[in-house]
């Protein structure tokens, strides 16, 4: 972003870039941001600076636009030399800066499309085809891998290009059959109604991965459902339960196996005034008592969202077959399995959020 005038004032450094939006930079924080070799470490990109230690009321001593408009150049009263900042790092840094959309689409049984959310396995050793599967599941909150070779290698090979397999309670990589000596619900063959893994969990997984290796069965149909699009709708149609569930910490906890895991958020977690994740699983809500009068509003809004999870107009629904795998993120999408009889194996595991995160940006997805 090129730079169209600058000045100083007692309150910082007045920017107007060229597409005539306009900042006021404080100056401690620009202090805070030199990216020179004595406060920046280019090789670890780690602060060099002690922030702690820099006069609070420290002012820019000269000033000046260089190189075509794109870089202002600084010299502060601590440092010997001047220091560059970019009209594009300003920007970006830019309060004023609103072209930060949403890169979402929330759906429903009507606008999901297969289309759009199948990608086969030998694409993603291409370039384009991982970043296809990155974008889609950025989009929709899931995709389906088809053609998959029908091993546990194959979910290791795909977690690893992401990130890396996240060890937990079920140990890294997981295959299961129905199994009744199992704690968890998952293994049962009843219909899994839909839910997120991990409200045990302070830092729940991610993205979890699910590839179906056999299936000689009747029924199991996998189902997504879009977290975002129920908290939309309560919010346009019932502000008291997207309220109640936005506010109430609601403990999730796994009790067995040796180990006793607890740990609290409400359904929907935002961050200024932005949603960021989706934690709904009544299979695993820890026992909690409220305050007599938020009983009601607390179990008519779970009421209202399990409702709208297990309405099918709701949901993508598919028997997965031998050599599809379903990925989602787990942040968003709640998944689910309808009742089954007969065989069915699959396997799978969890990827950190931090990690999809982090490959998206490194393919500028
Ligand atoms: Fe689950």
């Amino acid at each position: 972003m090129h730079l169209k005038n600058i000045s100083l004032t007692t309150e910082g450094l007045n920017i107007e870039f060229q597409n005539g939006a306009k900042d006021c930079f404080p100056y401690l924080w620009l202090r805070d941001h030199c990216k020179d070799v004595e406060n920046w470490d280019e090789r670890s990109n780690q602060r060099k600076l002690f922030t702690a230690l820099v006069d609070p009321n420290i002012q820019i001593e000269e000033t000046k636009i260089i190189e075509d408009n794109k870089t202002v150049e600084v010299k502060w009263p601590d440092m010997s030399k001047t220091v560059h900042y970019s009209g594009d790092f300003l920007y970006k840094n830019s309060l004023v800066n609103t072209s930060l959309v949403s890169d979402k689409i929330l759906w429903d049984k009507k606008t999901i499309n297969n289309v759009e959310l199948e990608i086969k396995f030998d694409e993603l050793a291409k370039d384009e085809g991982f970043k296809n599967l990155l974008q889609t599941i950025k989009i929709y909150g899931f995709s389906i891998i088809n053609n998959c070779p029908t091993e546990i290698k194959t979910v290791e090979y795909i977690a690893n290009k992401i990130g890396y397999v996240r060890n937990s309670i079920f140990g890294d990589l997981w295959s299961f059959e129905s199994n009744t000596e199992m704690a968890d619900s998952a293994y049962t063959q009843e219909e899994l109604r839909p839910h997120t893994d991990g409200t045990y969990n302070h830092d729940a997984p991610g993205l979890q991965l699910l590839l179906c290796c056999e299936y000689e069965a009747e029924g199991g149909e996998s189902i997504m459902v879009d977290g975002f699009k129920i908290a939309q709708i309560l919010k346009e149609n019932d502000k008291i339960s997207f309220d109640t569930l936005s506010e109430i910490d609601i403990p999730g906890r796994y009790y067995g196996d040796g180990v006793e895991l607890i740990a609290k958020r409400p359904v929907f977690k935002s961050r200024n005034q932005e949603l960021i994740q989706v934690s709904f699983n009544n299979y695993d809500r820890g026992d909690f008592r409220l305050p007599n009068n938020r009983i009601h509003d607390f179990y008519t809004a779970i009421r209202k969202f399990d409702k709208l999870a297990n309405d099918k107009e709701m949901q993508w629904r598919q028997i997965l077959k031998p050599g599809q795998l379903l990925i989602f993120n787990n942040w968003r999408v709640l998944h689910g399995r309808s009742e089954f009889t007969g065989k069915r194996k699959m396997s799978g595991c969890y990827i950190n959020k931090e990690d999809f995160e982090s490959v998206c940006r490194i393919n500028s997805v």
